[in-house]
């Protein structure tokens, strides 16, 4: 049976120290996809689990009324939010407000700071086009209604190095850093944190946890699916804006990092930073870059678009920890499956005859989470042969996971920003891929339903090809 014991690795609670907790949440972007996917779920599970009891202040320009914006809350909740629990949905209702209004019109902010009603410490949520956020975190500025309030974004955090820099200082014009609660889901994630504890919290990890005993690290991030209606967000971004420099790089972060101290509050983010600057920006010859066929039938994708719907890279990390070990991350909207793992394999025990490829950790990310062990044991019976096995150490049904929205943004609204993306770790993601964006290297196209194009078979050839994690064929 699981141990039930709090554990003292708990960096959350041991270093995040007395914050003010939020007194209202606005949100930009309500009747958004967004909101109607992500934001209401997370709130009605906030709501039952008693961790949110302030104002909800919902603001976007679709000539809505407070009832209509009900209904879509409640459909988000009914569709994407596990069902409508109907208790915890009528308190949302009571602490749900709406504001019509254009975010260039200064009515809107006037309209907001009354109904922000005297809060002291609001959050206001940015869950709309990064086109928009300098209007309104100028407006929250100008208005007053950022006074001694904090903001959260989504990525993407910019478009590069240089837009990234330039969004961080509009919103460092109002906001502190400390204020500034940069959301990337996958930190969120149970099944990362795990990463992390995991590393952490036993003892005969560490000494193997190294280029002395890894062979090889490798993060496959694959998705049946395809761009799902979202095609020109798509095409305007990629596979390596969307999900590498932020998602697969945090995972990185995470499985490469030294040991955080318990002695202060930035500790971890600071080790998170450190990696990334020890990761030399890709090199392009590292880099394949692949696109499914049919993309451009997409509503929203460029007839000649040459936009990635996979890419597929090798990095190194430039440490005394991991020098010489291959890092290959992959990620790819319709795949084979829908599976997002980690697979670390260790080096060979000198035993000839051994086959290839059965010491490892597999850290299972999504869509289910568990971590195993592969290793070999003796076949049973008289010769002496050894056959595969697995030891579970984790599975989705012992976790009784929170979803990554409702954990950060009830992190946000407590002013605990270890979950959150610092400006510098931002900005050295940015510095790492920033050689391979745009067409650096032809795009090479691949059936949807396979593992991509053959081509990224040679990245893997050095460490004995990809290993393919099981998953469904089909999302559901
Ligand atoms: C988002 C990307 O950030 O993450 C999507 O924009 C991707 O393209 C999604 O599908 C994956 O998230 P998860 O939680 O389903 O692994």
């Amino acid at each position: 049976m699981a141990d039930t014991t709090t554990a003292n690795l708990d960096v959350k609670s041991t270093i995040a120290g007395a914050k003010v907790a939020s007194d209202a949440l606005v949100f930009f972007g309500a009747t958004g996809d967004l909101a109607h996917k992500k934001i209401f779920p997370a709130l009605q599970a906030m709501v039952k689990r008693g961790n949110l009891n302030v104002p909800v202040i919902g603001v976007a320009k679709a000539g809505w009324n407070i009832e209509q914006l009900r209904e879509r809350a409640r459909d988000g909740i009914a569709t994407f939010g596990g069902g409508v629990d109907e208790a915890a949905f009528a308190k949302l209702v009571q602490l749900l407000k709406y504001i019509d209004g254009d975010y260039q019109d200064p009515k809107t902010f006037e309209q907001l700071r009354t109904a922000l009603d005297g809060a002291k410490h609001p959050t206001h949520y940015l869950a709309i086009p990064p086109s928009l956020f300098a209007t309104v975190v100028e407006a929250l500025g100008k208005s007053g209604c950022g006074e001694n309030a904090r903001v959260i974004i989504e990525k993407p955090f910019g478009h590069d190095l240089e837009s990234a820099q330039r969004l961080n200082a509009i919103l460092q014009s109002v906001f502190p850093e400390s204020g500034i609660f940069r959301i990337d889901h996958y930190l969120g994630k149970e099944a990362v944190e795990n990463l992390l504890l995991f590393r952490f919290a036993n003892a005969f990890l560490e000494p193997i946890w190294n280029r002395n005993y890894i062979h090889s690290v490798e993060i496959t991030m694959a998705e049946s699916f395809g761009v799902q209606g979202r095609g020109k967000f798509y095409d305007e971004t990629g596979a390596i804006r969307d999900v590498i420099q932020n998602h697969l790089l945090q995972v990185v972060g995470f499985l490469a990092m030294e040991p955080p101290t318990s002695m202060y509050p930035e500790s971890l983010r600071d080790e998170q930073v450190k990696i990334f600057r020890m990761i030399p920006p890709i090199n392009p010859t590292d880099l394949i870059r692949g696109q499914f066929a049919g993309y451009h039938k997409e509503p929203g994708v460029a007839p000649n678009s040459e936009v990635e719907t996979y890419a597929a890279l090798s990095l190194e990390v430039d440490s005394w920890r991991w020098a010489g070990v291959p890092f290959l991350i992959r990620a790819g909207k319709c795949l084979s499956v829908t599976a997002t793992e980690v697979f670390v394999k260790l080096r060979q025990p000198p035993l000839t005859k051994l086959p290839p490829g059965s010491n490892y950790f597999r850290f299972r990310l999504g869509p289910d989470l568990s971590l195993s062990l592969g290793a070999r044991v003796k076949r049973p019976g008289p010769r002496l042969q050894t056959m595969e096995t697995e030891l579970s150490a984790v599975s989705s049904s012992e976790t009784g996971e929170m979803e990554a929205y409702e954990r950060l943004l009830t992190d946000a609204m407590k002013g605990d920003s270890l979950l959150f993306v610092r400006q510098d770790a931002v900005e050295a993601a940015w510095a790492i891929v920033e050689p391979i964006l745009g067409d650096i290297v032809p795009i090479q196209p691949y059936q949807p339903g396979t593992w991509g194009p053959v081509e990224a078979n040679h990245l893997a050839a050095a460490i004995g090809g990809w290993h393919n994690p099981e998953g469904k064929a089909t999302d559901s």
